[in-house]
């Protein structure tokens, strides 16, 4: 690959259980296998894995040790970020080897590469007294964070990831849960502002492939490596059904990005070149 190019793999809502549990018939400490799998074979050129939260289902101790075992056997650097389900204290204990934590305490980085800048935000709430929150949080002083990381970087080719939608999306389920009305508000303005320098906005948390684009940023989302949600825009009920799991594939240079979705796990036969191919198949 032409060594301009920068390639991103991203990644999100693990829910890791305890070991041997299962959601909805699925394994996820299995799922994450068999991605680390995918990409250590297919992907071995990318830069870099992004980790979009929602790493552990109930943020228990037991969940993020077990997922810590695992990304050992991940041949790429990664960057671990957190969602509505993980708990940011046990993480930052379990997994301080693996995550950077700001001035603040939250668990935000950034890093330039390839002439990018990509930032990774905390969306969660953050007070630990009340759980079970899972619309997204962006406060202030998380605010003036991202401002001064935008503003830092001399390009305007900067790529944030984040684990809530901070827009509504047009499906009452996950527009239950994106970012609380105030905070929306206050990002609507900051992207407003802002759109010049930011290249692409992405996100999890939906388990659902989407894309669009808000206040002049585009931005794209794609399923978990678990559970997906029904395609049902009306319903204020979270329904969850399997489909393929996937992971996103970034790439980005100077003059182009482009978002690939990959249903790594789907074994359906390979069609290849079919000189005699005229025209659709039979379908039944
Ligand atoms: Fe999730
Ligand atoms: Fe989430």
């Amino acid at each position: 690959m032409n060594d301009n190019n920068l390639k991103i793999i991203q990644v999100s809502d693990l829910h890791f259980l305890k070991d041997g549990e299962t959601m909805y018939g699925a394994n996820p400490v299995n799922r994450f296998r068999a991605f680390i799998n995918d990409v250590n074979k297919n992907q071995r050129n990318a830069d870099l894995v992004v980790i979009t939260g929602d790493i552990a289902h109930n943020g228990i101790k037991e969940s993020y040790q077990l997922f810590k075992e695992e990304l050992k056997r991940l041949d790429l650097p990664s960057v671990i970020m957190i969602g509505n389900h993980d708990n940011r204290e046990v993480v930052k204990a379990e997994l301080s080897s693996v995550t950077k934590i700001d001035d603040d305490g939250f668990i935000q980085s950034s890093i330039e590469i390839k002439n990018h800048k990509l930032i990774f935000c905390d969306t969660v709430w953050d007070n630990e007294n009340i759980n079970n929150i899972h619309e997204g949080y962006y406060c202030l002083k998380r605010f003036n964070w991202l401002e001064k990381e935008i503003l830092s970087f001399k390009s305007n080719s900067s790529i944030i990831f984040m684990h809530h939608n901070p827009m509504n999306v047009f499906m009452k389920s996950m527009d239950n849960y994106s970012f609380n009305d105030k905070d929306q508000e206050i990002i609507a303005k900051f992207l407003d502002k802002y759109s010049s320098k930011i290249k692409y906005l992405f996100f999890g948390h939906g388990h659902r492939p989407l894309s669009g684009k808000w206040k002049n940023v585009p931005y794209a989302s794609l399923r978990g490596l678990l559970h997906a949600r029904e395609l049902d825009f009306d319903s204020d009920v979270e329904n969850f059904k399997m489909e393929e799991p996937s992971y996103g594939i970034i790439f980005v240079n100077e003059n182009n990005l482009t978002f690939h979705i990959h249903d790594f796990m789907n074994k359906g036969k390979i069609y290849e070149g079919d000189e005699n191919y005229l025209g659709f198949p039979n379908i039944d």
